[in-house]
């Protein structure tokens, strides 16, 4: 009997321990994961772009990187937009149109509302996503199905 019992909780101490691991491990990613959601900052490649991004790119760095920070790469004031959550699945060039016109409520950051931009028109706003979505493409973001 004794060394059934034995038999029987060693592999369980063990499957215990490893699953302690994995848990641990997940815990750490999971943690990891979510501050790089966070981080206010991303190292952004720009090379190559079109004359009409290129375009954008300009009209972005005078208007909207004081908070989106010069490229888009994020600053104190705001998110940066080369970021995966902003991939075109998940904020379709109608959700920027409507930002920049209307303005946002705070909900993804800790920055606060975004005013809305009512010096940018429509032309301006399309050199803009010219320029942010060739970037966000330069930078490895990929469309990702909408879920929430
Ligand atoms: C005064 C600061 C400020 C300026 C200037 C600004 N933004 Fe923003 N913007 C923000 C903040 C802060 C957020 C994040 C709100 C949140 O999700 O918490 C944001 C979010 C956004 C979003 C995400 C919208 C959504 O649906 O979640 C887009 C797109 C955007 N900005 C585009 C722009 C563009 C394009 C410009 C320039 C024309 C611009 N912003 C200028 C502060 C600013």
């Amino acid at each position: 009997m004794k060394f059934l019992f034995e038999r029987i909780t060693y592999p369980t101490l063990l499957r215990r321990s490893l699953w302690l691991v994995v848990v641990l491990l997940s815990t750490l990613w999971a943690s990891a994961a979510l501050a790089d959601h966070k981080s206010n900052h991303v190292d952004v490649v720009v090379e190559g772009l079109s004359e009409k991004a290129e375009t954008g790119q300009l009209v972005f760095n005078q208007s909207c990187a004081s908070c989106h920070g010069l490229n888009g790469q994020g600053s104190d004031a705001g998110p940066p937009l080369i970021h995966s959550i902003y991939n075109p699945g998940h904020h379709s060039n109608k959700a920027f149109y409507r930002a920049v016109t209307q303005g946002v409520q705070q909900h993804h950051w800790p920055f606060g509302n975004m005013p809305p931009q009512s010096h940018i028109g429509f032309s301006e706003m399309t050199y803009i996503l010219s320029f942010i979505r060739e970037v966000q493409t330069l930078n490895g973001i990929e469309t990702e199905a909408h879920r929430m």
